[in-house]
């Protein structure tokens, strides 16, 4: 038996909105040195950039114009990725309720996931990607040296989200449980690349760990397969 050690590694980080894999996967990524790409940030380009043209998720042909002449930048900055749509940075604005609410339905579209699949795959490419998402290790990248399927309870999820509210943007804890539950129901029951574990991705419930131990878990993964063992 020997040790055969690689340089880099892709890492996939799938599972449902709200389990913390954003923060999971760039504190990841800075602690191995690689580049954090957070690909749900790429359909809500999409979504915005329908919204303000006035496309809807049903106008297939209309939606696959408007992806196909998209120009979206992702642009990795200390303070996490940026992301350009035609050269706007529109990193605070698809997090907006709007972009939120009607994302589910752009990223079920055939055209808008294959697209956006291709531009993940080159940026794979090299490796050293930290990739979060909801296919990455299904669809994307299924050769990703090591996939976590990072989730939490409905209830967890929720309640994480409504501690990070303030005043201004006060929205019941109810309410938030049934959205991200709905969300979740979109995802999973797609046609295209529905949000699923992979067969050989690992199952880590975040439940009841903190960021910091979630982080640390994934990192002495990655350099374990770092130092992989073969015949
Ligand atoms: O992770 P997020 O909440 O920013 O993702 C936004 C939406 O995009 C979410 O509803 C699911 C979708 N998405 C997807 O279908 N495939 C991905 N790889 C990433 C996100």
């Amino acid at each position: 038996m020997t040790l055969t050690s690689i340089d880099r590694i892709n890492i996939a980080i799938d599972g449902p909105a709200g389990a913390g894999k954003s923060t999971v996967a760039r504190k990841v990524a800075a602690a191995l040195n690689y580049v954090y790409v957070d690909t749900g940030a790429m359909y809500r380009a999409v979504a915005l950039h329908a919204l303000r043209n006035g496309i809807k998720p049903s106008q297939a042909s209309e939606l696959q114009a408007l992806v196909e002449a998209i120009d979206l930048k992702l642009v990795p900055t200390p303070e996490g990725q940026k992301i350009l749509l035609h050269n706007e940075d529109v990193t605070e604005l698809i997090r907006s309720r709007e972009v939120t609410a009607q994302v589910s339905h752009y990223a079920s579209d055939e055209h808008v996931r294959k697209k956006l699949g291709d531009m993940q795959r080159l940026l794979a490419k090299h490796k050293g990607i930290v990739m979060d998402g909801r296919d990455i290790g299904t669809h994307v990248l299924p050769d990703a040296e090591l996939k976590i399927f990072l989730t939490a309870s409905v209830e967890e999820r929720a309640l994480r989200r409504y501690r990070e509210l303030t005043e201004s943007n006060y929205i019941p804890l109810e309410q938030l449980e049934a959205e991200i539950a709905a969300r979740d129901r979109l995802d999973e029951t797609r046609d295209i690349a529905p949000l699923i574990q992979a067969e050989d991705a690992l199952l880590l419930d975040s439940s009841d760990m903190s960021i910091d131990e979630v982080v640390a878990f994934i990192v002495k993964l990655g350099n374990t397969k770092l130092m992989g063992v073969s015949e």
